[in-house]
């Protein structure tokens, strides 16, 4: 049996807007859906090793199933056989085919960039295209490093979606210095380093994510990372590997968990658990700002799981203070911004985020997005060009307010936590996106106790 690849849901039919108010304290435990950055991953080194892979708590929302869907038309065997539960047969480093038609990877900038790095190194054409969202966001940061290993681009304007990559039959390995913190950049010149003879090597300032070098490793390839007296790493990966395949258990999604995290430290009396969330440093910076905010939020059952550790996260009702966030600390809690705004605005005194102008390129701008929103609801705030500064009062802002969600996940889901504090609620334009991360987010946060509907 083959999952069904769907069309972008997110976009097809009407749009759906939905209320959340103040209700019942929550509680309860719940487990959310599989990493996304890993099950993006899980599927391509899948599709690349020699043999069969197989993959448990796969995330399955839509930005993975286009994944799964380029995998496929690459020439990888992708199956689903239960719930989170794939198998992929790869076709070998360097073995991919020419894709029949144009690659649609939704509303995934993940998907997108890691996929053309892949396709830079082979000797074949492929179409890359998305949803408004994605066709809106640069492309030049992985275009930059990934001529230089030999692929050409031919797309819209100022780098944009749709774009032809033409691979290069004769890839160079390139040695590269990230000229922004991203994960997906590192990870497209690593994919495309790994069909070029020789090393390529990257170099970061800023130490990003790291599950693609833990997943090469895991694959079997030979992968170097040095850590600089800055806290920077040089990562060098020695090319043309022969992958074998391996079994991944994907962690619970930290960028989910920190959904019903927040909700429960701003919702009076509540009590939440959230279970198997993987914990890996470069990911949980958004633990340490909330804590450093006077947050409860403590790790119970420690345990490892296929390379990552991976605890069960309780939050309860706090009394939040306003805190710097450090610049430093951006790569870490790229994708939670938004919803530790949201607790920015229920906490007392100010809250400064800089340097994160990262947030104005991702599924929408971010800080454009939330400042918005969080205004129309009440929130005392300024707008940086790389930040926000909240004013918080230490009591949740009046709500009212409907928020734009701008096809972004993010920004509908921190709203909805937001309304579950706030005194009138607060509305979002349109659920439907959501399921690009976090599939049945409104129903697991109603198993909490949360007053979230249709309006
Ligand atoms: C991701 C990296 C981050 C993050 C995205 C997932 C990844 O993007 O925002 O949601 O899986 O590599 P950048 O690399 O652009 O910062």
């Amino acid at each position: 049996m083959t999952a069904a690849i769907p069309p972008a849901t997110h976009q097809a039919g009407p749009a759906r807007p939905h209320l959340s108010r103040p209700g019942q304290a929550l509680s309860g435990r719940l487990a959310v859906p599989g990493d996304k950055s890993i099950s993006h991953r899980a599927l391509i080194f899948g599709a690349l090793a020699v043999g069969e892979t197989e993959v448990t708590g796969l995330l399955e929302g839509e930005d993975v199933l286009r994944t799964a869907a380029a995998m496929r038309a690459m020439g990888a065997d992708v199956q689903r056989l239960g719930v989170g539960h794939w198998k992929v047969r790869g076709v070998g480093v360097g073995g991919f085919a020419e894709p029949a038609d144009m690659l649609d990877m939704g509303n995934a900038g993940t998907g997108a960039r890691l996929v053309m790095g892949l396709v830079a190194s082979h000797p074949f054409t492929a179409v890359f295209t998305g949803d408004a969202s994605l066709r809106r966001r640069p492309m030049g940061r992985v275009v930059e490093p990934l001529s230089r290993i030999g692929a050409q681009f031919h797309g819209r304007a100022g780098g944009r979606l749709p774009m032809a990559v033409v691979g290069s039959a004769h890839p160079l390995p390139i040695e590269y210095e990230l000229p922004v913190a991203s994960a997906q950049v590192k990870s497209a010149v690593l994919l495309a380093g790994l069909n070029a003879p020789g090393i390529t090597r990257v170099i970061e300032r800023e130490a990003t994510r790291d599950h693609t070098e833990n997943l090469l490793r895991h694959f079997g390839a030979e992968v170097m990372v040095e850590v600089t007296k800055d806290g920077g790493r040089i990562i060098s990966l020695v090319g043309q590997p022969e992958l074998r395949p391996s079994r991944i258990d994907v962690p619970g999604d930290p960028s989910s968990a920190a959904f019903p995290l927040v909700a429960a430290l701003i919702v009076p009396g509540a009590e939440v658990t959230v279970t198997g969330v993987g914990i890996n440093p470069l990911r949980i910076g958004l633990i340490d700002s909330l804590r450093e905010m006077g947050a409860d939020i403590s790790y119970g059952n420690i345990r490892d799981q296929g390379g990552e550790q991976v605890a069960d996260i309780t939050a309860r009702h706090s009394r939040l203070k306003g805190i710097t966030v450090p610049p430093e600390r951006a790569p870490s809690m790229i994708d939670e911004y938004p919803i530790l705004f949201v607790a920015a605005a229920c906490a007392e005194g100010e809250t400064v985020v800089r340097g994160a102008k990262e947030l104005r390129v991702k599924e929408s701008d971010r800080l454009a997005a939330m400042a918005r929103g969080l205004a129309a609801n009440g929130v005392a705030l300024e707008e940086l060009e790389d930040g926000l500064i909240l004013h918080g009062t230490g009591t949740p802002p009046q709500g009212g307010a409907k928020v734009a969600t701008e096809l972004d996940h993010r920004i509908a889901m921190s709203a909805l936590v937001l309304g579950l504090a706030a005194k009138d609620g607060v509305a979002v334009d349109d659920v439907g996106m959501i399921d690009t991360s976090f599939p049945d987010f409104v129903g697991l946060m109603r198993g909490l106790g949360a007053d979230i509907a249709p309006v």
